[in-house]
């Protein structure tokens, strides 16, 4: 009898972090624009984040730790990796590729290495593609990292912004599995049509830089937050619904929710519309703020002790383009 080969899934094999030293306190930011400690805490639940700082330091700064780290707890040498994949709305450059960077700091020699840009919901989007990688046999390891500068383009001046965001690189090591081990199902969206309420006015081929770009202050992050919220609260917890329904499953099957850390408030309403309980949350937001593509694998970075194998996971974000979606994940190690 012809025995069909077993399903190839990709399975989340180490996990790596970086957030820089120099912190951003909601004290810090008091002194800077007109805001409180408590209006920040209460509003968004971040009461402090990093910031990557120094001269020529950039993104692919961050990211390079990340695949160092991802080898050494894996043993396994930089040669070996066959692809890398960064997800980040602040590459070191408009071109080459931050992945491309990152992987000479690292020392990243037989790969090939792009970049993928999807605001907040990078890291989904470039899970996602890594998985596809795996399942399609060609590729054996794989690393997705999502990492963003966010200093690099949030206006000091703008108290509606400044105290959203911070710095960070997070990522995982995906490998293939034959044991339904992984990445299991995504469900991604995007609406170019919400653009309006986030982007960043200049600096792309739209608007190029220019003395009027640079005095209207438009290279830096532009949110009307109010409505992005009632997106997000409504696509995030849409999107992570249907997962689990198309899989048959509820919140009681979900050992961890892992949401994109924009704000506590859309975080809740996730977790109450999938019925699940504070304590299967994941949430980092408080020290870290919203590190846009970073922060889902920051917060796997984070929690990695507390995941056990055969747990499910949902991971779920919502951000700038718009784009959203959910991942579920059964965890390997
Ligand atoms: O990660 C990508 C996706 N992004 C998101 O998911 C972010 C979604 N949006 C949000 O999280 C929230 O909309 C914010 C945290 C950005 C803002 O919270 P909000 O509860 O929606 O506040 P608001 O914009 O409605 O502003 C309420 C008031 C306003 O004053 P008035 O008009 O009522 O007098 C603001 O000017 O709060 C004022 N305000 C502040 N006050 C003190 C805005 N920022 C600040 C501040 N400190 N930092």
């Amino acid at each position: 009898m012809n025995q069909q080969p077993a399903k190839i899934t990709a399975a989340i094999t180490a996990v790596g972090g970086y957030v820089p030293e120099d912190k951003l306190t909601n004290a810090d930011l008091e002194k800077m624009v007109d805001t409180t400690d408590e209006w920040i805490r209460t509003r968004t639940g971040v009461s402090e984040r990093r910031i990557l700082k120094g001269e020529g330091l950039a993104t692919s700064d961050m990211v390079a730790p990340v695949i160092k780290q991802l080898c050494e707890k894996r043993g396994i040498s930089t040669d070996e990796i066959d692809c890398v994949i960064v997800a980040t709305v602040t590459p070191d450059m408009v071109f080459p590729a931050t992945a491309n960077i990152a992987c000479d700091k690292a020392g990243v020699k037989n790969a090939w290495s792009f970049d993928i840009g999807a605001a907040c919901s990078g890291f989904l989007f470039a899970l996602t593609t890594g998985a596809s990688l795996i399942e399609s046999g060609r590729y054996k390891k794989v690393m997705v990292v999502g990492a963003d500068k966010m200093s690099a383009i949030v206006d000091y001046t703008d108290r509606t912004t400044c105290i959203l965001f911070g710095d960070a690189a997070a990522g995982v090591l995906l490998e293939p599995n034959h044991d339904g081990f992984g990445v299991l199902d995504s469900l991604l969206r995007a609406d170019g049509s919400g653009r309006p309420y986030l982007h960043m006015k200049a600096g792309g081929s739209l608007k190029p830089a220019s003395i009027e770009t640079v005095t209207n202050k438009e290279h830096f992050a532009y949110q009307e937050g109010q409505s992005v919220f009632k997106f997000a609260v409504k696509g995030m917890a849409d999107v992570s619904a249907e997962l689990l329904e198309r899989n048959n499953m509820t919140g009681d099957d979900i050992a961890w929710l892992v949401p994109h850390q924009a704000n506590k408030r859309i975080i809740d309403a996730t977790a109450n519309r999938i019925g699940l309980s504070h304590d299967k949350v994941m949430m980092n937001i408080e020290r870290y703020g919203n590190t846009t593509a970073a922060t889902i694998p920051l917060c796997l970075w984070e929690y990695r002790k507390q995941i056990n194998k055969g747990d499910y996971l949902v991971l779920a974000a919502f951000g700038g383009g718009f784009t959203w979606g959910a991942t579920l994940v059964k965890w390997e190690y």
